[in-house]
């Protein structure tokens, strides 16, 4: 419960971010529980009795008014204190903290996918790797429309703009998988539009990154007529062009379908076969394959370690 929420922050900022909003709602909570107070207790306590004369009227409490405009200014400071240190905790990276630093990583965000291109010349989508206990700084970039990135235990959501770099960390200080969302609307696919951020131990990522910069092994039997069909349906024409995911290390990842599903032959040959009724809207053109068909291009697809 609550695996892949605000309140189970595994960076920095991500417990800033928490820790402030735990503050305002105790501060919300606390203001709540006096005006309701006072109100029901006014309600039942100086209620109107037939017959009744009207109370003594009072005007111009000059005190009172005082008192009940200093009280919430008073809160207001403290709430705004509060957010300022922890924006200054998780605020993007500013000109100095730039300068002469090239990010970690570029994520684009695509209808309705996100690519993800390294420093390090790795190129993949949908599942960010991060070591441990780094803080990776990462350009967010848009190929079409306006999207944004929130991993809720990571950080905030940070939106990414066509024709604009918004720079951002992105760091976690346990190992583990955090699930994202694109939390702004682009269109159909936009419900569909999850990435994952798998953080690991240095070495871990490390062996990772050396994978998917070796050329993948050279597909053979099914999976061999897999990548005949591969060439013979163009796909790479979109797969390699930033249009779709790049395939390069497919069976290297967990998930397909941007995050949505897990990668198993099974849903593969489902998303194959028609991919709009697995993600709706999805650029994918449906091919009408055989089942022998999505059969081969799964086991190709599959073999791309
Ligand atoms: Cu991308 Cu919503």
């Amino acid at each position: 419960m609550l695996t892949h929420s605000v309140f189970n922050p595994v960076s920095p900022q991500a417990l800033a971010i928490s820790n402030l909003f735990i503050f305002i709602m105790i501060v919300s909570l606390v203001i709540v529980l006096i005006i309701v107070g006072v109100l029901a207790y006014t309600c039942t306590h100086f209620r109107y009795h037939p017959g009744q004369a009207d109370p003594p009227q009072t005007f111009g409490l000059t005190k009172l008014e005082i008192t009940w405009t200093v009280i919430p200014f008073v809160l207001l400071v403290i709430v705004f204190a509060a957010t300022m240190k922890t924006v200054s905790i998780s605020a993007p990276p500013d000109d100095n903290a730039l300068a002469g630093r090239t990010p970690d990583m570029t994520i684009v965000a695509h209808q309705w996918w996100w690519e993800v291109r390294y420093a390090s010349g790795v190129v993949t989508a949908n599942e960010i790797h991060i070591p441990i206990g780094k803080r990776m700084l990462v350009a967010l970039q848009s190929a079409d429309v306006i999207h944004s990135l929130w991993v809720p235990q990571i950080n905030g959501k940070t939106d990414s703009v066509p024709g604009q770099t918004n720079m951002v960390y992105m760091e976690a200080d346990r190992a583990g998988s955090y699930e994202s969302a694109c939390v702004e609307y682009c269109g159909d696919g936009h419900s569909r539009m999850r990435a994952l951020v798998i953080a690991q131990p240095l070495a871990q990522y490390q062996a990772w990154e050396r994978q998917q910069l070796a050329t993948p092994p050279a597909p053979t039997g099914l999976a061999a007529e897999g990548a005949k069909l591969y060439q013979q349906f163009g796909c790479q024409s979109c797969h390699a062009a930033s249009i779709g995911p790049d395939l390069t290390h497919f069976g290297s990842r967990g998930t397909l379908a941007a995050a949505t599903l897990t990668n198993t032959p099974a849903h593969l040959d489902e998303w194959l076969h028609d991919p709009q009724a697995v993600k709706p809207g999805a650029n994918m053109p449906n091919f009408h394959l055989s089942t022998k068909e999505t059969r081969m291009l799964a086991a190709y697809l599959e073999s791309l370690k």
